[in-house]
């Protein structure tokens, strides 16, 4: 087995946690720019934090080409808003355009094809094509680092669950009908295809 120290380069330190930490859920965050267009992209570093009250997270690096935040952390940091969309079989490549680096103002709804929906209680849209949409008020920042690569952990509580009936079954989301896609290592991107189940088991039946 290798071993190797975590003070390394920002690219050494990355290529393993995408490679270990996989499957990753992909958040597709939408939030509104200052002159009113509109900001897309997604993060698989993401998370459910906790269900009541309703969080989640998501953590955006600082560029490494401008050492600077992302589009979609100055947004929030200055709207206290944000709309979670969800990457699945059907959008997943506009999903990835969405994550190209546009200069700061150009709608990223427009240069992806995908389509803006009004929010109910937020200013910044819902992405159309994603079956389940959570409006969320931005919570918290915990930022660790300055330099380019320098992960933040940015919370949001969700205030509306937007879900298209086309993915309900018995009034939960249906794995099928989502039909989620994550990340992975490298280039490599999941299906929720292959799946298998096993029920949770209580002490008592364990030592049967
Ligand atoms: C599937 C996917 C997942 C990504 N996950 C992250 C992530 O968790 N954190 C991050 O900083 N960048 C991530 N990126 C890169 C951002 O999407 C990219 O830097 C984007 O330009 C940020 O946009 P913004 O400047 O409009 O916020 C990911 C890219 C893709 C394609």
């Amino acid at each position: 087995m290798k071993t190797y120290q975590t003070n390394a380069a920002f690219a050494d330190n990355y290529k393993f946690l995408i490679g270990s930490i996989i499957p990753r859920p992909i958040a597709v965050i939408s939030t509104r720019n200052i002159d009113g267009t509109n900001n897309l992209a997604p993060f698989s570093f993401f998370t459910a934090v906790s269900a009541s009250p309703m969080i989640i997270a998501f953590c955006p690096m600082i560029r490494t080409s401008t050492g600077d935040f992302k589009d979609t952390v100055k947004n929030i940091l200055r709207e206290k808003e944000f709309v979670v969309n969800f990457c699945t079989e059907s959008n997943y490549e506009r999903v990835n355009l969405a994550s190209t680096e546009l200069p700061y103002g150009e709608d990223e709804f427009t240069f992806t094809g995908l389509t803006p929906m009004d929010s109910q209680i937020v200013k910044a849209k819902r992405m159309k094509e994603s079956p389940v949409q959570f409006e969320c008020v931005f919570r918290d920042m915990l930022c660790y680092g300055k330099e380019p690569g320098a992960g933040s952990l940015i919370t949001g509580e969700v205030k509306l669950i937007h879900v298209d009936e086309a993915v309900l079954a018995d009034g939960k989301i249906s794995t099928d009908l989502f039909k989620a896609v994550g990340r992975g290592t490298g280039n490599d991107w999941f299906k929720t295809d292959s799946r298998f189940q096993m029920e949770r088991l209580t002490k008592a039946q364990i030592q049967k």
